[in-house]
């Protein structure tokens, strides 16, 4: 059965800096706690994960944010830790908490036996991305994503969320052997997660590296890079006819931005510290970039939220091309009111029309 065609494809030609009337946008965690309706299908689910394994309930949610905002892009309900799980790590997510896994790797024995998983223990997540392209029948495309083989060690060797990142660093300096092991599984294992979801109809695919940011200097390059690239330089990149962009995000990565621009990836994600006029020089337009408000400008009011986002758009400069997806910086607060992004997606759609046709 073939799809629908796509009736609003200025998100994917912007990442491909083509030209595009407008600045697309869409929002890193658009399907979240900040709205009811998701917080209503989430209790109907019971548990974040029985949400993200059943196909239908994750197709729910991920259009929610497009019925209620303006947005250019749907991206897959699911999170970056269903690869782990898969890996046999038990996860869970404890009301109020956050992630958490049963069998973090600690051990020597424990990194021995870490395998790639059969990509079949994620079939839900590949039948979702059918089922979301279907449903939105070409409305705006859909991004698919995976953590990088860092950001997912990260959680694989603490167990959960860490302050100081003090079990997989001690892991690096004592023996930076064990580790290379897990980040060159886990970019196996990303690689065809990523790829699968695109066979499934995922258009764009973003990696998050949400945590490079904590590496140091020459570190980043070696644990959390080389594998993102790794990764990267694997993907699927024409498939139906069409480009798929690949986004790659580091979270306080403005550091190294020439070296993640120049990974093999179409754009490059970044957080608010960066001003994203001088990335573009940095990068002699090499890449396009996605972002960089921050989140918390949304509860700064109607007249600070719109002078913020103009202020990114500024910030960018003149658009010939498009090169220019906005988003946030980082995800969307469990705590935003809703109308604050009704507000953002009016003003980026308003104000870039001008910066487009000029
Ligand atoms: O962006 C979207 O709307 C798509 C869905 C999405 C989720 N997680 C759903 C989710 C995406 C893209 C992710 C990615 C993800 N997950 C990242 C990378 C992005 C980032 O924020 O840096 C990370 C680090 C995770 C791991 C994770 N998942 C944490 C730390 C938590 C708990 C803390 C939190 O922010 O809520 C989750 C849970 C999670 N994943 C929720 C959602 C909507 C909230 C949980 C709930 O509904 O109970």
């Amino acid at each position: 059965m073939s799809l629908p065609t796509l009736k609003n494809d200025v998100f994917l030609r912007a990442l491909m800096r083509e030209p595009v009337p407008y600045t697309p946008l869409w929002l890193m965690r658009q399907a979240g706690r900040y709205l009811p309706e998701y917080n209503q299908t989430r209790a109907r689910a019971g548990s974040f994960m029985a949400l993200a394994q059943n196909p239908e309930l994750a197709c729910e949610v991920t259009l929610q944010p497009l019925q209620r905002f303006d947005l250019d892009a749907a991206i897959l309900f699911s999170d970056i830790l269903t690869v782990p799980h898969a890996m046999g790590l038990g996860l869970d997510f404890l009301e109020g908490e956050g992630p958490r896994f049963a069998r973090p790797l600690r051990t020597e024995g424990d990194v021995e036996k870490l395998a790639v998983p059969d990509m079949s223990r994620l079939q839900y997540v590949f039948d979702a991305v059918a089922l979301i392209r279907r449903e939105l029948a070409g409305k705006a495309p859909l991004i698919g994503f995976a953590g990088s083989p860092w950001t997912i060690g990260c959680y694989m060797v603490e167990g959960q969320g860490s302050d100081d990142y003090r079990l997989i660093k001690g892991m690096l300096y004592s023996r930076p052997d064990l580790l290379h092991r897990v980040l060159e599984i886990n970019a196996q294992a990303t690689t065809l997660y990523l790829n699968a979801q695109i066979d499934a109809g995922a258009q764009a695919v973003m990696v998050f590296d949400s945590w490079g940011g904590v590496l140091a200097d020459g570190l980043f390059q070696e644990f959390s890079l080389a594998y993102t690239r790794k990764v990267v330089q694997g993907l699927t990149r024409w498939h139906d006819g069409r480009a798929v962009p690949v986004i790659v995000f580091t979270k306080g990565g403005g550091q190294w931005l020439e070296e993640i621009a120049a990974c093999g990836c179409d754009a490059v994600g970044l957080d608010w510290t960066v001003n994203l006029g001088r990335a573009r020089q940095r990068t002699a337009d090499s890449v396009a970039f996605q972002g960089n408000l921050d989140p918390m400008a949304l509860f700064g009011g109607e007249s600070a939220i719109r002078a913020q986002a103009r202020r990114v758009m500024d910030d960018f400069g003149p658009v010939q091309q498009g090169g220019h997806v906005f988003n946030l910086g980082h995800g969307i607060s469990r705590y935003t009111p809703p109308e604050a992004v009704s507000i953002l997606t009016d003003e980026v759609h308003r104000y870039s029309v001008s910066k487009h046709s000029a």
